[in-house]
């Protein structure tokens, strides 16, 4: 995916890397300053209680022009001490996925539904996603990327209020001007190995997305994951975990 050079770019967040940052991930504190009003807003953003407990902020990264955007779920620790979404174990798996696809992290943006980190890691509540909810849109308005994906259900709720991730995870829909497709969360693969294959062979259908051709119809159903929770505990407990 061609790069814009000609773009301005600054530094995310705006106050530059934390001392601590690792070398490598320094690329991704680069920011087209077309984003620079959103991420000062939500730099100060004050809409719910999480405000109240994160180190920093984590708006997304990755360029404006990124065709492809992944939206994730909450920043973690080490995303709130960073300030860039995907950046620990679940991040890692995320940057092998797109190896897969010959992607790396500097060509697609990667943002999460709500942009300051849960406590103790818990999901994100109903309230804080809507609070957040508004700077997603303006996100996508900014990148519009000719696909997204979720990463995990609460992303997916989004585009599929009523959609499964066992059953729907894969299936792309064409919804306005875009495809959306829901995949499982890389955090659900570090938990149940028998998803690492089926993430890839989700993201293997990406490239076809990208070019604007529709998926077979006819897929395969792709292999369904093990139940990680006891065999006697009801699918939700089940989903709960992906
Ligand atoms: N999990 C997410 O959903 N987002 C992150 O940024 C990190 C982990």
């Amino acid at each position: 995916m061609p790069g814009n050079s000609a773009r301005s770019a600054v530094l995310m967040p705006l106050s530059g890397p934390p001392p601590n940052a690792p070398a490598a991930l320094r690329p991704l504190y680069e920011v087209d300053d077309t984003f620079v009003p959103l991420y000062e807003t939500i730099a100060d953003c004050p809409n719910c209680p999480l405000a109240r407990n994160r180190s920093r902020t984590v708006p997304g990264s990755g360029p404006i022009t990124a065709e492809l955007m992944f939206v994730g779920e909450a920043p973690g620790q080490r995303e709130d001490e960073l300030g860039l979404p995907f950046v620990g174990r679940s991040g890692q798996f995320l940057d092998e996925l797109l190896a897969g696809i010959d992607l790396t992290r500097r060509e697609v943006y990667v943002t999460n539904v709500v942009k300051c980190r849960p406590p103790d890691n818990r999901d994100p509540e109903f309230a804080e996603i809507e609070a957040c909810g508004d700077y997603l849109e303006q996100q996508i308005e900014l990148i519009n990327p000719r696909v997204i994906a979720t990463l995990g259900r609460f992303s997916m709720a989004r585009w599929f209020p009523d959609g499964r991730i066992s059953r729907i995870h894969g299936q792309s829909k064409r919804i306005d001007e875009r495809y959306v497709i829901p995949m499982y969360h890389p955090a659900a693969a570090l938990r149940n190995g028998s998803l690492r294959d089926v993430m890839h062979a989700d993201f293997a259908k990406i490239p076809a997305l990208l070019r604007g051709d529709p998926l077979p119809q006819a897929t395969p159903p792709a292999p369904q994951p093990q139940a990680v929770a006891p065999p006697s505990a009801p699918v939700e407990q089940t989903e709960r975990l992906l």
